[in-house]
């Protein structure tokens, strides 16, 4: 697994232990065993090759003024910037208050390990840490974009989710949280993440759906923010990382295997444009995190997939940012929360007997 574990040195041996039950190589060799020097001295290669990994971890990449991550470069649309970092965590602190303050919506009973895929600046696996301080949390992601400062129990990987190895023991609860656009196909991260869970473990997600929503007819045909959201799709799609995975989660993780799987949507007002008070302050933090993420969700998008310039988008974002404030227009996305269990081997049984004697 092409992983580093942030605030560690790549080159030291994370395993102590391990590290010393290696057989004793102390140079006591005899005579005969003298072991000629090789002329070709490359004495460099083996320092390179882990620096090189490490600092591919710390590097970014530079592009149309924003930075995006360098490990595994190409795979994710949006920035790794101090600007898009900050719209992460506001969009966790209005996320968490549409969700009446809950983190997790999965019946968990004291989990030993959890996983944050896609932990982005780490804010919601530091909050489960201080939620469950005895269970070791983990949160993965492309960059080491994490928050310094974390409960004890909290640490963070850079790990490509798209890699089959995560490691070797199972989890108690998998997370993830606003991952469309990121995967060529979420359907493979949710059957890794069943067979990295223990028994009877859970797996959560909380996904935004990108189309716009309006119940009440004001929104119009041509309203730029949703014509924004069908360009912003075609390029994704263009670019191979389907956006619109929301509304299909419940039903890949039955297939996946997942047993008591649950669906909940929450609607979120994208401006302030609804009479209730709680919508309305929502709906005023939703459409001021989009107005500010706007341009890093357009750039990387719409000049790798359409060759637009980076003016041309500018231009164009100036009517979408109007229309994202248009307090005339009532329209809201869907936040998907989907979760479900993993069998344990007695419930795995019964259903294969089950399905053998229907099929009898
Ligand atoms: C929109 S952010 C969401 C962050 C976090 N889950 C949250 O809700 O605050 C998506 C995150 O997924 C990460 N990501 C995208 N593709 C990934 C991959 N293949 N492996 C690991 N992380 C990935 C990105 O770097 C980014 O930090």
């Amino acid at each position: 697994m092409a992983a580093i574990r942030i605030g560690e040195a790549a080159s030291a041996p994370s395993n102590r232990s391990e590290y010393n039950a290696s057989p004793d190589l102390s140079t006591n060799s005899s005579a005969r065993d003298i072991i000629e020097p090789d002329s070709d001295n490359d004495s460099q290669s083996l320092l390179s090759s882990t620096r090189s990994l490490r600092d591919s971890v710390w590097e970014y990449i530079e592009e149309n003024g924003r930075t995006y991550h360098a490990f595994s470069r190409g795979e994710y649309m949006l920035p790794n910037d101090e600007p898009e970092n900050e719209r992460l965590d506001v969009q966790h602190w209005i996320i968490r208050r549409r969700f009446n303050d809950k983190e997790h919506f999965a019946p968990l009973k004291n989990p030993a390990r959890i996983l944050d895929i896609g932990t982005g600046t780490g804010i919601w696996a530091c909050k489960m840490g201080e939620l469950f301080p005895l269970a070791e949390v983990t949160g993965t992601d492309l960059s080491p974009i994490q928050l310094e400062i974390v409960p004890p129990n909290v640490s963070f990987l850079i790990e490509d989710a798209a890699d089959t190895n995560w490691g070797t023991k199972p989890y108690s609860f998998i997370h993830t949280r606003m991952l469309l656009g990121s995967f060529n196909d979420f359907r493979e991260i949710i059957e890794r993440s069943f067979s990295y869970l223990e028994p009877g473990g859970y797996m959560e997600s909380q996904e935004m759906y990108p189309t716009l929503y309006c119940d009440d007819g004001t929104m119009p045909k041509d309203h730029a923010f949703c014509e924004w959201t069908r360009t912003q799709d075609e390029a994704a799609m263009k670019l191979g990382k389907p956006l619109r995975i929301a509304n299909k989660l419940k039903n890949w993780y039955e297939r996946a295997g997942f047993v008591d799987v649950k669906e909940e949507v929450f609607k979120m007002p994208v401006n302030q444009w609804p009479k209730d008070p709680e919508y309305k302050m929502l709906g005023r933090f939703w459409g001021q995190m989009l107005i500010e993420g706007l341009q890093g969700f357009s750039l990387a998008l719409f000049t790798r997939a359409f060759g637009w310039t980076v003016e041309e988008i500018e231009v164009y974002l100036v009517k979408v940012r109007k229309a994202i404030a248009d307090k005339n227009v009532h329209a809201y996305h869907k936040v998907y929360v989907v979760y479900g269990r993993k069998p344990t081997p007695e419930e795995q049984r019964a259903k294969e007997a089950k399905t053998a004697s229907k099929s009898a």
